[in-house]
């Protein structure tokens, strides 16, 4: 765009001399300092990659649940990001809840979404909003917003006489955006813990031939995220094993991920750097042993693998900002050997945008424009059915396709 931003102005008549016109003015300038004093106007090259303060590598260490009162335990690190709020990442807050087993404690957030994780015990939660949900170790809870607070109560203890809870939720982008969710995007989920493994040893039993998958995961997706597939809107969630010495090669995504360990022996660990080497190893990385029951956060775009040198299955829980980044078509997941293959065919790729160039192309050939009108119960497509015109040539076929359906109807040329 070359041409000048239009002159915004409003032109308002008095007599000439008259001291309300003196005083719209002073007002009227008035108004203009305060509206000008905010503005910035940066050289592009300079500020196009503003200096922003690095997410760090900590952990939340476990021994914080395992004894002490009652109480909520914040993995709050905002003054390392320069926020002025409570966070763990930009998006995302992650706590420890212990209870005493006998005792309850409420907790609240202004979030779109809070997720609760059983590390150990059972119990109950309850809210005016979503009435009561009973859990026990291994099951995990979600629930959208919630004005009210949410009681966690602790009906039994297997050890360390209570429970403890990992909670996460996206307060912190709340606080960022300034607002405040004006209404419920899923329903209160709970996922089974006895569900998440039976799926987990069904893709084992299904595993190719030729060798064991050495990474048997589950993602949790709620009915109401048909599309990103993820726990919520904006929560992504993974149930992750890594088999006996194994190790799982690096991959790296654009979201934050806030790992629980929850299971492994001494031995099994996470490689993270910024880069890797024409083998695919991470460079110069940063260890970080899994502690059962302890958080790790994973800075976004690092490379990251995991290695399990032990000889029993290992667990991990990450939760991440992924709904997000996915509904943005933003996560731009990638691993490793895919880029290595891409790097050596001589290819640097951009982002991991579904359509590609060829298909982009394609779509221009079409028309690449709004092809017809919106219809209730239906999407457009773009069709690649051409079908046989007058004299043999090609007509294109813009069709509409039922919500749900895979059936696509030819509707225009
Ligand atoms: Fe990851």
């Amino acid at each position: 765009m070359s041409s000048s931003p239009p002159a915004a102005s409003v032109e308002v008549s008095f007599p000439a001399g008259s001291p309300a016109k003196a005083d719209a003015s002073a007002a009227a300038s008035s108004a203009r300092a305060r509206w000008t004093a905010g503005a910035n106007v940066f050289e592009y090259g300079a500020a196009a990659n503003p200096k922003m303060a690095p997410i760090p590598v900590l952990v939340h260490p476990p021994a914080l649940h395992e004894s002490g009162p009652t109480r909520v335990i914040p993995f709050d690190i905002n003054d390392t990001l320069d926020i002025d709020t409570q966070c763990t990442s930009p998006n995302l807050m992650a706590s420890f809840v212990r209870v005493v087993e006998g005792e309850s404690i409420a907790t609240a957030a202004v979030a779109t979404s809070q997720a609760f994780y059983v590390i150990r015990g059972s119990g109950e939660t309850s809210s005016a909003e979503h009435g009561v949900v009973r859990w026990g170790a291994g099951d995990l809870f979600v629930v959208p917003v919630t004005p009210g607070a949410l009681t966690h109560k602790c009906t039994s203890a297997d050890s360390h006489g209570g429970a403890a809870l990992y909670w996460v939720h996206d307060g912190p982008l709340m606080d960022y955006l300034g607002v405040v969710p004006a209404a419920p995007k899923f329903a209160p989920t709970l996922f089974e813990r006895e569900r998440m493994l039976a799926e987990v040893r069904e893709i084992a039993h299904a595993a190719p031939a030729g060798g064991e998958r050495n990474r048997l995961g589950v993602l949790l997706g709620n009915k109401a995220c048909d599309q990103t597939k993820t726990l919520t809107h904006v929560l992504w969630s993974l149930l992750n094993s890594i088999p006996a010495n194994d190790v799982q090669r690096p991959h790296r995504h654009n979201s934050v991920a806030l790992d629980l360990a929850v299971a492994a022996k001494p031995g099994v660990y996470t490689l993270m750097g910024k880069e890797i080497d024409d083998k695919g190893e991470i460079i110069d990385p940063i260890r970080c042993d899994w502690i059962p029951g302890g958080v790790f956060v994973t800075p976004p775009g690092w490379w990251h693998s995991h290695h399990n040198e032990s000889d029993e299955v290992a667990w991990v829980l990450p939760m991440q900002d992924a709904g997000l980044y996915t509904h943005q078509r933003t996560l731009d997941i990638r691993f490793v050997d895919d880029e290595l293959a891409l790097h050596r065919a001589g290819r640097i790729r951009g982002s991991a945008f579904a359509v590609t160039c060829k298909q982009y192309t394609e779509m221009v050939d079409l028309g690449a424009q709004v092809p017809h009108e919106k219809v209730e119960g239906m999407k457009r497509v773009w069709s690649r059915e051409e079908v046989k015109g007058e004299g043999g040539g090609m007509r294109r076929v813009a069709s509409y396709q039922r919500v749900g359906s895979a059936e696509k109807i030819a509707d225009e040329e």
